[in-house]
């Protein structure tokens, strides 16, 4: 008998780690490899978030936290809604937990029924349906085709809905695409969802501040208070403070929802590390200039790439309006054979390809549920990516 519980028979690990582990074999080899498959800011953390955790530690702020947060974060948290979302809430309707990640979990393992659906507008980051799939949920994935720019189509969205729906996740900017959602769009999905009053939005907004071209961001509740009171608004400090390795992610909702994810968080974690809350409240607190400067860096690298690969024959590249993501198509490759004669049938046997033969890691389309693309991040240095780029228009000019 195994000793794996049948509510793991499902999960997969992440692709994207399996290709980060796959970059670091090759590493331990020798092999200088450029990693174009983390999505991870290479900035670091703001030195003023760094000295707040070591203040507090020094302040004995070491002793176990309120399940929810500290007081100090949920005030912050509620500052940031209102700044950035003009989004009022109390600290009753916020919870605070270990990343975006654990939110989403929490969130899925708090209000899913066996059967419950999820709705996911694929591509999508590849936790969504795993995450879904542990809470005893079925994901249902809507395609955002290339062609409507990866957005979500209202028709679309309205044709996947059944009785059963519980809830639709929300995620643009978006991982793996950076398509983002202009306000019209937005309004669009949610006057299908207005129709739909059984149904629950979680919206990841986590890329938020990474947009760029003056795009405007903007989040369903804002865009549609009648919805407020089925919103559940996630956000994080990673990718924007490039706070990653802290660990920390929050949200906001009605407050039944809200206390029932509380529980969750509580027996799962018991609350997060105060020095790790002490450094968000300063980050969310603290100057903000650093996240337009570093999204004027990301915007430079995303129009390097998109300049650099829109070259390369057979590769399709969209561009996309956030994140730190491209996803070229590479369906006038398929069918080809590469230069070490491996033949090229899917994105994975693309990946798979260029990693051993020009030791560039990137993700396959197929672990975002949608081929045949594969995900480049941007994350990293210029040098890096033009490096990265000139690997892959070698990698690709050289299939017959
Ligand atoms: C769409 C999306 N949501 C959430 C996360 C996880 O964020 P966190 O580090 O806060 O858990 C990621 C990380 O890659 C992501 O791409």
């Amino acid at each position: 008998m195994s000793i794996k519980a049948d509510r793991l028979k499902n999960v997969s690990i992440s692709a994207s780690a399996a290709m980060t582990q796959r970059a670091r074999e090759l590493a331990a080899q020798g092999i200088k490899v450029v990693s174009l498959s983390s999505g991870e800011p290479d900035f670091p953390t703001p030195a003023h978030a760094i000295e707040a955790a070591h203040a507090a530690a020094l302040a004995g702020d070491t002793k176990y936290p309120p399940m929810d947060g500290t007081p100090a974060l949920k005030a912050a948290v509620i500052r940031k809604f209102k700044r950035d979302n003009n989004l009022d809430y109390d600290a009753s309707q916020i919870v605070v937990s270990g990343g975006g990640k654990q939110v989403i979990f929490n969130a899925m393992l708090a209000t899913c029924n066996p059967g419950d659906e999820v709705v996911i507008p694929t591509p999508s980051w590849v936790s969504y349906a795993d995450i879904v799939k542990f809470a005893g949920g079925v994901p249902v994935p809507v395609p955002c085709h290339e062609q409507a720019g990866f957005k979500l189509r209202p028709e679309d969205l309205e044709a996947a809905i059944t009785p059963r729906t519980k809830w639709l996740f929300l995620n643009f900017p978006n991982n793996p695409t950076g398509a983002a959602c202009s306000r019209a769009e937005m309004a669009a999905i949610a006057e299908v969802m207005q129709r739909h009053p059984n149904v629950w939005i979680m919206t990841d907004d986590i890329y938020e501040h990474l947009v760029y071209d003056d795009f405007q961001f903007c989040t369903i509740a804002e865009v549609e208070p009648r919805l407020y009171d089925r919103v559940l608004t996630m956000n994080g400090v990673s990718k924007a403070y490039a706070m990653t390795g802290w660990r920390l992610g929050f949200c906001a909702g009605p407050k039944e929802l809200i206390a029932a994810i509380s529980n969750v968080n509580g027996q799962n974690g018991g609350g997060i590390a105060t020095l790790t809350q002490a450094a968000a409240t300063a980050a969310l607190d603290g100057p903000q200039d650093l996240l337009k400067e570093r999204a004027a860096i990301y915007k430079t690298r995303r129009d390097f790439v998109l300049d650099k690969l829109s070259e390369v024959e057979g590769l399709r590249c969209h561009r996309p309006e956030g994140a730190f993501y491209i996803y070229p198509n590479i369906s006038g490759l398929i069918g080809k054979t590469s230069k070490g004669g491996r033949k090229i049938e899917t994105d994975v046997d693309f990946v798979m390809a260029l990693v051993d033969e020009h030791h560039v890691a990137t993700v396959q389309g197929a672990a975002y549920g949608m081929s045949p693309f594969f995900r480049i991040s941007y994350a990293t240095s210029l040098e890096k990516l033009a490096e990265g780029c000139a690997r892959i228009a070698e990698f690709c000019k050289d299939m017959r």
